[in-house]
């Protein structure tokens, strides 16, 4: 066994591999900066819509730098997130990365990742106190970015499936949406989940709540600019206090897990629904063991848990179930907060939806 300070013999092989992984990171960390960049300034768009371009033409197009382009291409072009041309000097997009940096409308669609990224990025030191010295950090106090962010990022993965395969997966309930339901979709945000279902199911009556004031103004407008607004309806609410409707379903898309009163937020929602109501509660697919989450997934997830929503939960004294609670913690609080029946309805690799009854 070794002792405290022995020196243990170093395999050179894997300090070379590992120290390749680190600046591997080293580059991603940067190059996901230098990628938010590029969403803001519409670069990938120019690059999809006009490529393959010389950094000049790509600078002139997007009434940027030249200077900054050239050296924001190489970065790019070295982590593959373009192709380069060594004949012509001109970079391009392929038809996959076109779509997954530039097409809002495609399932495969990341772009909402890096401002994700940059604004948790941002929350460091925040968290780096909380560390020592407890407490937590609110979502409404992070960089702006993250509630559009969000929005970008969770939307594409609703507008696939939510309709296609979530809702149809629950015991009954595309019927009664069809035929004129009443839903409350909790944790709402920026309302991307309430609009979705509102489109596909005219007949029924929706409500979205957040406790998070500026996400329900965007949400509002949201509502207005989808054409929706008639039958949906935002408000500022605390999960655990929402208006009864006794609705036919209450949903929670990626939020329950964030919240500082999980079991107060599912007590209201079987409080408030109908007596053969649902619940649709969505979370990552999180590990069921720790050593589950030692991948790509649960190294993200696990990575936005510390700096977002394990904090948020935390400054509020709460559970902190994280965005890497296994399933057993989730059914765990939803059965304490006052539901009999709890399952799996369907999964994605992304996430696990459940659905809940009283
Ligand atoms: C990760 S975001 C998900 C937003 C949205 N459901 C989506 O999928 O785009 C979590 C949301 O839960 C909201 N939230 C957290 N705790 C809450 C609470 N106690 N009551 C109401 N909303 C809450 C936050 O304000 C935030 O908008």
């Amino acid at each position: 066994m070794a002792t405290a300070g022995a020196i243990r013999p170093i395999n050179e092989d894997k300090m070379h591999a590992f120290l390749g992984k680190v600046v591997g990171d080293f580059g991603a960390a940067l190059s996901s900066s230098l990628a938010y960049i590029g969403q803001k300034l519409g670069l990938y768009k120019a690059i999809a819509g006009d490529g393959p371009v010389t950094p000049a033409e790509l600078a002139q197009k997007t009434s940027t730098n030249e200077r900054y382009v050239r050296e924001w291409l190489i970065n790019q072009a070295a982590g593959g997130y373009v192709d380069y041309d060594a004949a012509s000097g001109r970079y391009s997009l392929s038809p996959e990365q076109a779509v997954a940096l530039t097409d809002e409308a495609s399932p495969f669609f990341v772009g909402g990742g890096f401002f994700v990224v940059k604004s948790m990025t941002a929350a460091v030191s925040r968290i780096e106190d909380a560390f020592k010295n407890g407490g937590g950090m609110l979502w409404g106090e992070h960089d702006p970015d993250l509630f559009v962010g969000t929005e970008r990022f969770f939307r594409p993965g609703y507008a696939a499936h939510l309709i296609a395969s979530w809702i149809p997966a629950l015991t009954g309930v595309e019927e009664k949406l069809k035929a004129g339901a009443k839903v409350a979709d909790i944790g709402c945000g920026h309302g991307s989940s309430t609009i979705i279902m509102a489109q596909a199911y005219p007949n029924s009556r929706f409500w979205g709540f957040d406790n998070h004031e500026k996400s329900i103004e965007t949400a509002q407008q949201r509502a207005k600019d989808s054409g929706v607004a008639d039958r949906v309806t935002f408000g500022v609410a605390n999960a655990s206090e929402f208006p009864d409707q006794q609705y036919d379903l209450v949903t929670f898309f990626d939020c329950l897990h964030d919240m500082g009163d999980p079991k107060g937020a599912c007590k209201r929602a079987a409080e408030v629904l109908a007596p053969d109501g649902s619940a649709l509660i969505v979370e990552p697919m999180a590990g069921n063991t720790v050593e589950e989450n030692f991948n790509i997934i649960g190294r993200t997830f696990s990575g936005a848990s510390t700096l977002c929503c394990t904090s948020n939960s935390l400054a509020l004294k709460g559970p902190a179930l994280g965005a890497v609670a296994p399933e057993s913690a989730i059914r765990e609080v939803v059965l304490a907060g006052g539901f009999s029946q709890f399952r799996r309805a369907t999964e994605t690799p992304f996430n696990r939806i459940f659905e809940a009854r009283k």
